[in-house]
């Protein structure tokens, strides 16, 4: 008997466990039907059924297949990529993909494989991007080199491969990117680099390996698209190696934890043996900072200094006349003019944010920079209490503005008169002090976007955004209006061009159905997390066909006579509100469910009332509210029999009492 009930408390428990591994085949996410499919970490062991096989795209890392081999996906023969990172693969055995002619990403990331049979990648004969990273190969030998003509790129890294040397009959000559960052190589000889020489236009990188030697000769008359060598301890190695090369962008930043010489103008030097247009020596120390440690940047285009610890750069730096873009982030500069931005007269795109110390602008410290397009002073603790016409004189052809994350800045009318071109001008996060009636932002004819996100503005300035004739993009996020109200007249009255207007988290209450009557252009609004009601919806009974955010308000009921004007919108967001699943509102509700396709973020657009419904979606609220036609007809009918019934009873009874007389 006691064997009967754990027979059946087991068979209980099988069936059970059998349940769940069915449950989970059906846990992988269709993210396009029959073609693109997510199965990840889902404890699978074989490719589940419900898969079709007509997938193209599968993302299947985090599973469990110690073995793969021809079975293991012969059903799915259309893959195009497949992602197995960390599914404890081991074995790899023969023929695994032989049907798979069209795959061409295989993703083998984070298995410790141990075997990989010669004919393993036999089948895709288009096979482009090969990822084989973390996977404990120790040599280029492991890797099958049958049908990789194609292979475009060859991902190795942190592996414990110490020799670039690709066997002799490995197909190299479509190769474009190659990455060995975080192994063991510590010597480049000619004859590795050699094995490359069929590739042409390579980025090749050696990030991590610290490189202690390179054969003279090895990048001899070699054209590159990029070369890393990032956290390689002695440069001087490097830019000897490097003799006679030619590559696009050359990067040789250091790492937060290496303990690497500092760079000295001699080591330099060796840039002058080789040609490169861009360079990153993001995180080093000078030895010796001067004119001469330029000597051998003259033909270079880019040049990345971020966080070199330097608080000048020195004057009277000669030659350097291509230089387009200068990036000189988290540095500690304590004025703008110690960059000596005369130095680089073409300079088109400048980068100083996140200074350590605190950024002051000076006077006309750019004015040589008559080329300058972009310039990027964001994170710098800026103030001032007049800009930004002296700071920034002379800057006829600056498209791009960036000062967003400073401290306060006081603005006159036209205050930037001086970069007349602007297109996009960045000041979220900085409070601004208007000190004028008139707009600070006149006669920025061409600006086009303009983030006032988080600026402490007086909104109250119906001039504020006065003279900006071809602005498209208002970032408004974050600043009050007084009484939590857009009134009637208000300062987005000035700007009909707009086309995205944000006013998310400006902790609005309300907003006059006349308030956007000037903004016939706009095509996207943003009112989410405010405190709007649904009174405000008649405001943009104006617009038309625009993506209307009204997410994280406080809109409860929204009553027949406001369903027109969410009609004429096309994609409205209205989760995270208190929304009413009562029949109060069942117009609204039947409206909702009729137009799904209008809606994103159905997810999150949920029932907050009635209780019991609470956290239901919308879309699968079902109410009957009222009567329906069937309803009323056969209440009719019932009235109609009662009606009937009555005059029976009646009439039998006054002849009851007629005959009892
Ligand atoms: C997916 O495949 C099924 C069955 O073969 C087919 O009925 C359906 O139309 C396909 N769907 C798409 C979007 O191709
Ligand atoms: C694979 O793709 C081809 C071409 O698109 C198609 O004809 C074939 O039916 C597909 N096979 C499967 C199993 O989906
Ligand atoms: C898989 O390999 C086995 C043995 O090599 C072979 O018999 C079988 O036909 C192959 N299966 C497929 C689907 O190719
Ligand atoms: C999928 O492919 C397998 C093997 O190629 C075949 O047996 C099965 O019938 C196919 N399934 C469908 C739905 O076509
Ligand atoms: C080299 O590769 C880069 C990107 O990898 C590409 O933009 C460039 O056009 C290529 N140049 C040549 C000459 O093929
Ligand atoms: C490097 O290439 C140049 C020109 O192709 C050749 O003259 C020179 O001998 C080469 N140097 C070495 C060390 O092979
Ligand atoms: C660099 O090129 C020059 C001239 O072509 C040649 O004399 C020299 O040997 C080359 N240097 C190296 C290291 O290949
Ligand atoms: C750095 O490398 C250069 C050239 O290979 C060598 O002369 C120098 O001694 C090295 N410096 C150190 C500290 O190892
Ligand atoms: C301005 O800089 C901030 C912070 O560095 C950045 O988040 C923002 O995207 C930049 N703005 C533009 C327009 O690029
Ligand atoms: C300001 O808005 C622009 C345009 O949307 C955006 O590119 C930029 O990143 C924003 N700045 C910050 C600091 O978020
Ligand atoms: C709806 O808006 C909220 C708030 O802006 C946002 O978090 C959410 O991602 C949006 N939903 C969709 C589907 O974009």
């Amino acid at each position: 008997m006691a064997s009967d009930v754990s027979c059946f408390l087991l068979a209980l428990l099988c069936s059970a466990s059998c349940k769940v591994i069915t449950s989970l085949d059906q846990m992988c996410i269709e993210k396009e039907a029959n073609k693109t499919y997510n199965c990840e970490n889902l404890g699978l062991r074989e490719i589940p059924d419900t898969l079709p096989n007509t997938t193209e795209i599968l993302k299947f890392s985090f599973n469990f297949l110690p073995a793969i081999q021809n079975r293991t996906f012969s059903r799915l023969i259309n893959l195009t990529f497949l992602d197995l990172t960390r599914c404890q693969i081991n074995w790899i055995h023969e023929n695994t993909f032989q049907s798979h002619h069209q795959l061409s990403t295989l993703v083998l990331t984070g298995n410790p494989l141990i075997f990989m049979a010669e004919t393993a990648l036999n089948g895709p004969k288009t096979l482009r991007h090969l990822f084989l990273i973390q996977t404990g190969i120790p040599n280029l030998e492991f890797i099958p080199v049958h049908n990789l003509e194609n292979l475009e790129s060859l991902h190795l890294g942190s592996n414990q491969i110490s020799s670039i040397k690709f066997p002799k009959d490995f197909p190299v000559q479509n190769l474009k990117v190659l990455d060995f960052q975080n192994n063991a190589i510590h010597y480049l000889s000619r004859e590795d680099m050699n094995s490359l020489e069929q590739a042409t236009n390579l980025s090749l990188n050696f990030k991590g390996n610290d490189i202690k030697g390179i054969e003279p000769g090895a990048f001899n008359s070699t054209v590159y698209q990029s070369l890393n060598f990032g956290g390689t301890s002695n440069l001087s190695v490097i830019f000897s190696g490097l003799q006679n090369s030619t590559t696009q962008s050359l990067w040789l930043g250091s790492f937060e934890d290496t303990n690497d010489q500092d760079i000295s103008s001699s080591m330099l030097k060796g840039l002058c043996e080789m040609s490169v247009e861009s360079i990153n020596l993001q995180k080093h120390r000078f030895s010796d900072f001067t004119s001469s440690t330029f000597q051998c940047f003259t033909r270079l285009q880019e040049l990345d200094l971020t966080a070199t610890h330097l608080d000048r750069l020195p004057p009277g730096i000669e030659g350097m006349n291509v230089l387009k873009k200068l990036v000189l982030n988290v540095n500690k500069f304590d004025q703008l003019c110690q960059i000596n931005a005369a130095n680089f007269p073409s300079l088109t795109h400048l980068y100083i944010k996140g200074n350590r110390k605190r950024l002051h602008l000076g006077a006309g410290c750019l004015e040589k920079l008559e080329n300058l397009q972009k310039l990027d002073l964001s994170h710098n603790d800026i103030e001032a209490s007049d800009c930004c016409n002296l700071q920034l004189k002379n800057l006829p052809h600056l498209q791009s503005l960036n000062l967003s994350y400073n401290e306060p800045l006081g603005l006159q009318s036209q205050a930037f008169k001086e970069c007349p071109r602007l297109e996009i001008l960045d000041l979220a996060f900085t409070r601004l002090h208007v000190n004028a009636p008139r707009s600070p932002f006149q006669n920025l004819h061409f600006l086009k976007v303009l983030n006032l996100s988080h600026c402490s503005l007086d909104t109250s300035n119906q001039g504020l955004l006065a003279g900006l004739p071809d602005l498209r993009h208002l970032d408004f996020r974050g600043n009050h209006f007084q009484d939590g109200t857009i009134q009637k007249t208000n300062l987005l009255q000035t700007v009909g061009t707009l086309e995205i207007l944000i006013l998310s988290s400006c902790d609005l209450l309300s907003i006059d159905q006349q308030a956007f009557h000037s903004l016939g252009k706009m095509s996207q609004v943003d009112l989410s997390h405010n405190s709007l009601t649904c009174d405000s919806i008649d405001s943009f009974s104006y617009l038309k066909g625009i993506y209307l955010n009204l997410a994280a308000n406080s809109i409860r009921i929204i009553p027949p006579r406001l369903l027109p004007v969410l009609s004429q919108q096309s994609t409205i967001n209205l989760s995270q509100n208190p929304l009413d699943c009562t029949c109060s509102n069942v117009r609204f509700l039947t409206w909702y469910k009729e137009n799904l396709q209008k809606f994103e973020g159905s997810e999150g657009t949920v029932c907050a009332n009635p209780p019991s419904l609470r956290g239901l979606k919308l879309s699968d609220v079902e109410l009957s509210c009222g009567m329906t036609a069937t309803g009323i007809f056969f209440f009719i009918v019932f009235l109609f029999l009662l009606i009937i019934l009555l005059i029976f009873v009646v009439r039998y009874l006054l002849r009851w009492r007629y005959q009892h007389i």
